[in-house]
């Protein structure tokens, strides 16, 4: 089934501007947010101001809609209070999604996120079991964030298990867009980074969500984690894994670190595998990028 008209949650953030551009060479889109986008990017996309918490609004929205991109959340622990964010991302999610179910919307993609693991923003006596760290990994959020990230995801499995509609979650690592330039190289030195030296392009990760849109190989709810082959860190992988947690994890794949040294902690296998995946922006461009801003 191909999905040609599309609504975008959180189309006006700033992940939601990639999503948009990716995936309007392939649809017509309707993005969906609280605030304006600051660039209607495409001369096709239509944008409205609802909340995803206003199931009746969402379902007009949505009516008439055969695929739906949620985005649109409080993106990390640190912008509203636990009440706010607790409220807003998994109410906004379940009304989504029950929004999709309602208005026979055939497909949904979600935006979790790599905090579900428990690695970052929460307490640090929960290192990684093993390494690189996959879809597999046990998964312990303790902080409002990465739980409401974690509930998005039952949610999701279980709309998708009452059949009507496919689900599938992506979990992008931290996305680092042109105002985090200036941190890269600090970031990639320190040895507590709490997001283990991970990272990601927005263009990739739009990359992943038009793949999980398109492609027909699912299973009514599936996960992907998604991350750039490279971490931020100049020191290899393994040194900085050993220094940092002591008690060293079990290294399952040894052959992702000794092909290269700074591999990421996280691994991108399932989604290259099944969706086809392939990072656009490696570390050397996204440094290149960097140095060529002006901040
Ligand atoms: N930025 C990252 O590093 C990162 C990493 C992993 C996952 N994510 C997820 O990706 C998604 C997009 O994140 P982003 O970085 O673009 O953040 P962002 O804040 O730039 O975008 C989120 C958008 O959602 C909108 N929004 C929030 N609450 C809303 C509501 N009630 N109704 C309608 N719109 C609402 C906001 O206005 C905003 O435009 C989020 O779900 C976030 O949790 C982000």
């Amino acid at each position: 089934m191909t999905y040609e008209k599309i609504v975008v949650t959180g189309g006006a953030g700033l992940l939601g501007s990639h999503v948009v551009k990716e995936m309007a060479t392939h649809a017509q889109i309707t993005t969906l947010d609280i605030k304006e986008p600051e660039v209607v990017s495409q001369g096709s996309q239509n944008h409205l101001n609802v909340s995803i918490t206003n199931y009746e609004e969402i379902k007009k929205a949505f009516t008439g809609h055969d695929a739906v991109i949620h985005l649109a959340a409080i993106p990390n622990p640190r912008e509203a209070d636990a009440k706010t964010t607790f409220n807003n991302n998994v109410q906004g999610a379940w009304t989504v999604l029950q929004a999709a179910e309602d208005t026979g919307i055939k497909r949904v993609i979600v935006a979790s996120s790599d905090s579900v693991f428990g690695l970052s923003y929460n307490p640090p006596d929960w290192p990684p079991q093993f390494l690189p760290v996959d879809e597999t990994h046990p998964i312990r959020p303790t902080e409002v964030y990465s739980l409401s990230k974690k509930i998005t995801e039952t949610i999701s499995e279980s709309f998708a298990a009452r059949g009507n509609m496919e689900v599938l979650a992506i979990r992008p690592c931290h996305i680092i867009f042109p105002r985090g330039y200036s941190e890269l190289e600090a970031r990639g030195e320190d040895l507590e980074n709490y997001h283990f030296w991970a990272w990601v392009d927005p263009k990739d990760v739009a990359q992943a969500f038009r793949l999980a849109v398109h492609t027909s190989d699912y299973n009514g709810f599936d996960i992907y984690t998604v991350a750039a082959a490279k971490g931020l860190n100049t020191k290899p992988t393994l040194e900085l894994a050993a220094a940092r947690w002591k008690k060293m994890p079990v290294i399952r794949r040894p052959e992702i670190y000794s092909s290269c040294a700074t591999a990421s902690i996280l691994d991108t296998s399932k989604i290259r595998e099944r969706l086809g995946f392939i990072p656009e922006v490696s570390l050397e461009e996204l440094l290149l990028k960097a140095k060529s801003q002006k901040y």
